[in-house]
């Protein structure tokens, strides 16, 4: 194991995930994180930008690992998980579900998301895992309809530094047991929270758009697609349910 890994509190950066990737291509230690208060330039997934007022949580953490990517890819689902977790503590569980592949949704509005950098080092990959939660507040000029912790009633009072404290805590956890036992306990734990399992779903995969019911999630973390045309996997894209889609 690798010991604990220090954590580093920024005021303002451009983007953490920016700043873990400076740091793990300078050769400095790794693992470690970092946090900051406010990010000048948040990036969100598929070359968007995240919105970074301060108040949120922007964290990410830094790893260099002896793993195939395709391995690595699946600790986006763990990042999910532990921010679930840390949800958890402030609003009613049953409100926090997660949108393929590592949305955390409550009350069917995104609330957090994850963004995964890797590049290769030596046999292995030099990852970066970002995390933002809104826990103070939303964007409301978003595709899909966000909001935050604060919000949502949050029952405790809510707090940055707590909070990545917790997602911590809770990755390391489950980074640990997917070391040990592989991919499926992070599968098992993350369908139990999948919203959409069972409903029509839109794939959209670059100029292609696959229709069809969302019925599993396979062992590596593609989304498994029924259509007419048979089972289809994703691994990657953009997914729209859209009854989920029609409520919000
Ligand atoms: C998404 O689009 O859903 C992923 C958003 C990830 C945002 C976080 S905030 C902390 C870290 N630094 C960044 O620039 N992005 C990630």
């Amino acid at each position: 194991m690798d010991g604990a890994p220090a954590i580093l509190a920024l005021t303002e950066i451009d983007s953490t995930n920016a700043e873990a990737r400076r740091r793990l291509d300078s050769g400095g230690p790794a693992p470690f994180w970092s946090m900051a208060e406010r990010q000048t330039a948040g990036r969100g997934r598929r070359g968007r930008s995240w919105h970074s007022d301060a108040g949120n949580l922007f964290l990410s953490g830094g790893f260099r690992l002896d793993r195939p990517v395709g391995d690595v890819a699946q600790l986006s689902f763990a990042a999910a998980l532990a921010v679930a977790g840390c949800l958890d503590t402030a609003l009613d569980p049953a409100v926090v579900r997660f949108k393929w592949p590592n949305d955390v949704l409550v009350s069917g509005r995104k609330c957090a998301g994850v963004l995964l950098e890797s590049s290769p080092w030596k046999s292995g990959v030099a990852l970066v895992v970002g995390v933002g939660v809104n826990l103070v507040s939303a964007p409301d000029d978003t595709t899909l309809p966000a909001t935050s912790v604060v919000a949502n009633g949050a029952r405790c009072a809510v707090d940055a530094i707590r909070a990545a404290e917790h997602v911590i805590t809770e990755f390391e956890a489950w980074r640990a047991i997917w070391a040990r036992d592989g991919f499926a306990p992070l599968r098992q734990a993350w369908l139990a929270r999948a919203s959409g399992l069972g409903e029509p779903v839109q794939a959209r995969l670059g100029s292609e758009t696959v229709t069809g019911t969302f019925s599993d999630l396979d062992e590596e973390g593609a989304l498994v697609l029924a259509t007419h045309a048979g089972v289809r996997r994703v691994r990657a894209g953009e997914v729209i349910f859209p009854a989920m889609d029609k409520a919000t």
